[in-house]
């Protein structure tokens, strides 16, 4: 291991900090002790294509540096990424976005049939070729620190008459993630779902999927994808209050894992004032812009060139950082107690589909789940975060090219500094990590963090703040 010099920088954007991994308490999603909330745009440059030609969105370094200096500048904390392909190295751009203090919500499906349930037909799908994707993608990303959570699903059930044979599924993969989770002593990355907004069933859902029974397939968070919010309108109006009246009753933390409508244009994102406001802060986590990048559906902020590489901002983002740069976070804990309730007191009351039906479960998976999945598990390596290489353009609005981009760096690790504690044990998987933070100076400005990495020797090293 290299000599300890601790690099050190403020944070200019507001809410980026150390990205220790969060926990679930309450409601809430909480970094230390302090409550965190995702302020986030969706994440998928390319857009769901198949990913088998050798790039995803974390494997290609010099589109990675681009896009988190333009992510940083937007002023978010997180983002969410729809697909991986394990089969890369991913670590470069995950510590990049890591040392930028920006965390990753991750869906652990990809497209293409054999990675991705098929909601007519589910048990088509469901086998152990699936989820050995899935338990791939949690032992290669469960390690990097920033990942905040996994989604087991998105929007499976779409509609009132694919909740039937669609949701005993949805429990089914969230209790072979966390038997995986726990055969294989992976970090305990939250696992939850991402629900369409579906008026008939988006509280049932909820219910079904917070319960607890002898499933384990719970979930720890729900996440919803919600266009309700169009062009100028209000809590009231706009369906956010009624919104927020069904979500208070599920049981879990939620957060808007979609948001953003596009009937009215150009986007004001006036629900964004909403979200982080004491109207909804006790319910939403805060949410994730739908989308960083422009594709046929017109939600993008940023529109890359693919060929080139280059990127021109678009007024949506000159928008949206205007609208993140003036929205105050909570202080202080707003996170809403909550007592999860016991599935056989849930089911029986459930109205939108059937949530007795049996959940699915198959040897093959039962096996794997045992024996686990060969992959190389992600960790946090030392990374460059200087541009002046870079081979891209950026344009704003106008059209001016932006000279200089630089990204800020948040967090360090792997740095070890005279006199470190040691605080892990011999027993994790070689490129376990760990992070412990710092913070520095108040509020969510200039926030300066220390992380621990472990080593491939297999020593956690704790990484302390000096200053
Ligand atoms: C990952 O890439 C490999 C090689 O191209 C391909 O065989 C595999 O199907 C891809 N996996 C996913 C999840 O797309
Ligand atoms: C869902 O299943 C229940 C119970 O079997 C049934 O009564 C209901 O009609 C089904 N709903 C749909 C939309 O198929
Ligand atoms: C790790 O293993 C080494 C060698 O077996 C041992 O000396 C050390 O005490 C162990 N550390 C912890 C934290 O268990």
């Amino acid at each position: 291991m290299r000599a300890s010099v601790l690099f050190l920088a403020a944070a200019l954007a507001r809410f980026t900090q150390a990205v220790t991994p969060l926990v679930i308490k309450d409601a809430g999603f909480f970094s230390n002790d302090e409550q965190f909330f995702l302020v986030g745009v969706g994440y998928q440059p390319g857009g769901p294509v198949e990913l088998d030609q050798g790039v995803d969105p974390f494997s290609n370094l010099e589109g990675c540096q681009r896009d988190v200096y333009l992510l940083q500048q937007l002023g978010i904390n997180t983002i969410r990424t729809y697909a991986v392909n394990t089969t890369l190295n991913h670590d470069a751009c995950m510590s990049l976005f890591a040392a930028a203090g920006i965390y990753v919500v991750l869906d652990v499906n990809a497209p293409g049939w054999r990675y991705s349930v098929n909601r007519e037909e589910p048990w088509t799908s469901y086998h152990a070729g699936y989820m050995a994707n899935i338990f791939s993608v949690m032992e290669q990303f469960s390690p990097y620190p920033n990942v905040l959570g996994f989604f087991s699903g998105n929007e499976l059930a779409n509609e009132p008459k694919n909740a039937n044979a669609t949701a005993p599924y949805m429990r089914a993969i969230q209790r072979d993630m966390r038997q995986y989770q726990q055969a294989h002593k992976l970090r305990e990355v939250p696992i939850g779902y991402s629900t369409a907004d579906v008026v008939e069933f988006r509280q049932d859902l909820g219910f079904y999927l917070s319960c607890t029974g002898d499933d384990e397939g719970h979930s720890d968070f729900y996440g919803i994808n919600s266009y309700e919010w169009c062009g100028d309108t209000t809590f009231e109006k706009s369906g956010y209050k009624t919104l927020t009246d069904l979500m208070k009753d599920v049981q879990m933390p939620n957060f808007f894992s979609e948001y953003g409508c596009n009937e009215v244009l150009p986007r004001t994102f006036g629900d964004a004032n909403a979200i982080y406001s004491a109207d909804m802060n006790t319910v939403f986590s805060g949410g994730i812009v739908y989308e960083f990048n422009q594709e046929a559906n017109n939600y993008g902020l940023v529109d890359v060139d693919p060929k080139t590489g280059d990127a021109k901002i678009l007024p949506d983002y000159v928008t949206l950082r205007d609208v993140y740069s003036k929205v105050s976070l909570p202080t202080g804990n707003t996170a809403r107690k909550i007592s999860r309730p016991k599935c056989s007191d849930v089911f029986p009351k459930i109205k939108a589909f059937d949530a007795r039906a049996a959940i699915p479960q198959i040897d093959d998976i039962t096996k794997l789940i045992k024996t686990g999945v060969k992959v190389t598990a992600g960790q946090l390596i030392d990374v460059d975060l200087d541009l002046t290489g870079h081979k891209w353009t950026i344009t704003d609005v106008s059209g001016n090219q932006i000279q200089n981009p630089t990204i800020t760096r948040v967090n360090t690790w792997n740095q070890v500094p005279q006199g470190a504690q040691t605080t892990g044990s011999n027993d994790s998987k070689e490129s376990k990590n760990a992070a412990v933070g710092t913070k520095v100076g108040g509020g969510h400005t200039a926030l300066v963090f220390a992380m621990a990495g472990l080593t491939t020797l297999g020593m956690l090293v704790g990484g302390l703040l000096v200053i």
